[in-house]
């Protein structure tokens, strides 16, 4: 398994300062896979205070680049080191207290024992540990589960549901992004306790859902799980064939073909440009487009990505090569397009407060190939209204 520098520079330090030391989670499971990580975890015998003594402010030889411990989580065990300044982020191997909101445990204690970090983990191929000196610790049959293709909970699947019920929602990501199936005691543990959801927050859920959404199995998990998405967004609608086509298009689009009518992610929190956009892409969705200057129209009323979007949710081919040439055109479509502006209208003596409907009036002319986009004959036509 090949480590980047920056990270095998911690769990060697850590090491070699007589702790245990990992990489742990989903950077062992990707790396596994091919994959390359979002981020490098740690996880070491060392207590948080032995960590930051070990690595804040540490000068090394060789020019290398110190090395800066920040106490980002301190009370879950939580040091983030700076190595080589990327951030590796290392906690101590931990034992979950009770969980009575299902969303973090009340307490947690530490434990100089790697298995028992791993056992509170939430799936099997996220419960494997490897170091470069000690090779790979998969007390739980990860490699054999990501090897099959399964998502599997560690233990017993309604125990690490009702700890943390956003497993419920990774359980389908996952899935949904590696194209994997759901082991069948996780599945009906994770239907039963969907309800759980709704103690979970907002942003949570809508972080997860658009990268379970942006997954290549995103229909199949979603056809299969739909009582877990009306969970979240009731009124959700799971249109297989609809989303099998808009694989790889925006999250927008994605979240579009979801909702009849967008109202419903209000529930969610998504920012206010993904709101708008889907809002939008649900309003002009049945909006008539039989003609070139209707998609020229469009164009104006909503710009051409967004009128890209709403194409592709429609599966509007013929619409979709008016755009086209439009955009290959470069085609007249706003009034920053024209060949006259305001200050063309001021000296013709149009009165200021008239020279936006004057320009509307121009726009609309070009684009139904009445007047040509030039100056003068704009001008001359401007003269006329
Ligand atoms: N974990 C868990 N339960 C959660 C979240 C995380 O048990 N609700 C554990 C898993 O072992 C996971 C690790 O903490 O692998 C790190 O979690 P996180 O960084 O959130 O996700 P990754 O699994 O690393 O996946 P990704 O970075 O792709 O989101």
């Amino acid at each position: 398994m090949e480590i980047p520098a920056y990270a095998a520079r911690v769990v060697g330090r850590l090491e070699k300062a007589g702790y245990e030391a990992w990489c742990v989670g989903g950077c062992v499971r990707d790396t596994l896979m091919g994959r390359v990580p979002n981020d490098w975890d740690v996880t070491t015998s060392a207590l948080p205070e032995q960590t930051l003594a070990l690595f804040d402010g540490v000068f090394c030889a060789d020019g290398e680049k110190p090395f800066k411990a920040v106490p980002t989580g301190i009370a879950h065990g939580t040091v983030t080191v700076l190595s080589c300044g990327q951030p590796v982020e290392v906690t101590t191997y931990r034992v979950d207290g009770e969980y009575t909101d299902c969303r973090r445990p009340d307490s947690v204690s530490f434990t100089s024992s790697l298995t028992e970090d791993l056992v509170r983990r939430d799936f099997t191929i996220n419960a494997m540990a490897y170091s470069p000196t000690a090779g790979l610790r998969d007390p739980y049959g990860g490699a054999d589960d990501l090897a099959a293709g399964i998502i599997r909970c560690v233990g017993d699947p309604v125990k690490r549901f009702s700890e943390d019920a956003l497993r419920i929602l990774r359980a389908l990501r996952f899935a949904s992004v590696l194209g994997f199936t759901i082991d069948d005691a996780t599945a009906d543990a994770l239907l039963a306790l969907r309800g759980l959801l709704d103690k979970i927050s907002r942003e949570r859920v809508s972080a997860e859902l658009a990268k379970l959404l942006c997954g290549r199995d995103a229909a199949a998990v979603l056809s299969r799980f739909t009582p877990v998405l009306t969970q979240i967004l009731p009124g959700a609608v799971v249109d297989v064939p609809l989303l099998t086509r808009l694989h790889g298009e925006p999250l927008t689009t994605l979240l579009a073909a979801l909702s009849a009518d967008g109202s419903d992610l209000l529930r969610l929190r998504f920012d206010s440009r993904t709101c708008s956009r889907v809002a939008l892409l649900a309003r002009e969705r049945n909006r008539p487009l039989s003609c070139k200057l209707d998609v020229k129209c469009l164009c104006r009323d909503i710009g051409h990505d967004a009128a890209r979007e709403l194409m592709r949710l429609r599966g509007d081919r013929k619409a979709e090569s008016w755009l086209l040439e439009i955009l290959a055109d470069g085609d007249c479509v706003s009034i920053a397009q024209l060949a006259v502006g305001g200050r063309e209208m001021l000296s013709l003596g149009i009165p200021s407060n008239k020279i936006g409907n004057v320009l509307d009036a121009l726009l609309n002319a070009v684009m139904e190939g009445r007047v040509p986009n030039e100056k003068s004959a704009l001008e001359e036509f401007a003269a006329t209204l």
